[in-house]
């Protein structure tokens, strides 16, 4: 596992990627997005706060940002200058220990985070201290043959190989939270997937044990 120290300077080291509003990354995020809608309460009275953990440049914030009023945060001002949220969405903060008094959001999302932390636990207790209804955590489904590879061979994404539903599951509850709703999902990955390939994977794209992601919203 990759420790701290060495996670920051991969993050703020970080080249060029794909632009949110590349059609790869709606087909990416536009379903998760909406299967999360779909499983949290609705809003009674405007748009639901959410705050996003570890937005890195903005591949859910783009979307979100539709949806929810965003707090997109990141502890790596790199990733966070590409983000193409407005200066005043974006938050440079550490996972661990989130600049948020208690029950600050509805909602609290975080996308590809928990399995570059030493401590995912720490985040997902701070996340349901800020968040006042919701917890929605997704995480790269280590089942899944090629995301177990990406796992082995590449020491950034070691963490992913504990990321089965049992354990995606047991964060949440041991951090008091109450499982509202699960899922595992997604055949399109945002870097790796051509475009050109994308009408493929988009047609066999829908929640399935394989699927390269869980996603998990649990109630605060
Ligand atoms: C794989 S990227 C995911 C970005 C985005 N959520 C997505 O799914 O496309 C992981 C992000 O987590 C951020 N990150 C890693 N460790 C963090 C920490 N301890 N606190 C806050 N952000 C962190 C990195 O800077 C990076 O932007």
């Amino acid at each position: 596992m990759v420790d701290y120290a060495e996670q920051k300077e991969y993050w703020e080291g970080m080249g060029k990627r794909r632009h949110p509003s590349h059609p790869v990354i709606e087909a990416f995020a536009g379903p998760k997005l909406r299967w999360i809608r779909d499983h949290t309460e609705p809003p009674t009275d405007g748009p639901h706060t959410m705050v996003e953990i570890g937005a890195g440049n903005g591949y859910f914030s783009y979307g979100f940002d539709r949806a929810f009023e965003l707090t997109a945060t990141d502890f790596s001002e790199t990733m966070l200058e590409m983000n193409p949220l407005p200066s005043n969405q974006k938050v440079q903060a550490d996972a661990s220990n989130l600049p948020f008094g208690d029950d600050s959001f509805d909602l609290a999302f975080c996308g590809n985070l928990l399995h570059h932390l030493e401590a995912p636990e720490v985040a997902v207790r701070e996340m349901g201290r800020v968040a006042r209804k919701h917890v929605v955590l997704l995480e790269p489904n280590a089942l899944n043959p090629l995301m177990f590879a990406f796992g082995v061979v590449k020491r950034e994404e070691r963490g992913t190989l504990k990321f089965t539903p049992p354990y995606l599951k047991g964060l949440g509850k041991r951090a008091g939270l109450r499982l509202r709703a699960f899922s595992t999902q997604g055949m399109v990955l945002p870097n790796k997937t051509p475009e050109k390939l994308l009408p493929v994977f988009k047609a066999i794209d829908r929640p399935n044990p394989m699927g390269f992601y869980h996603v998990a919203i649990f109630d605060v």
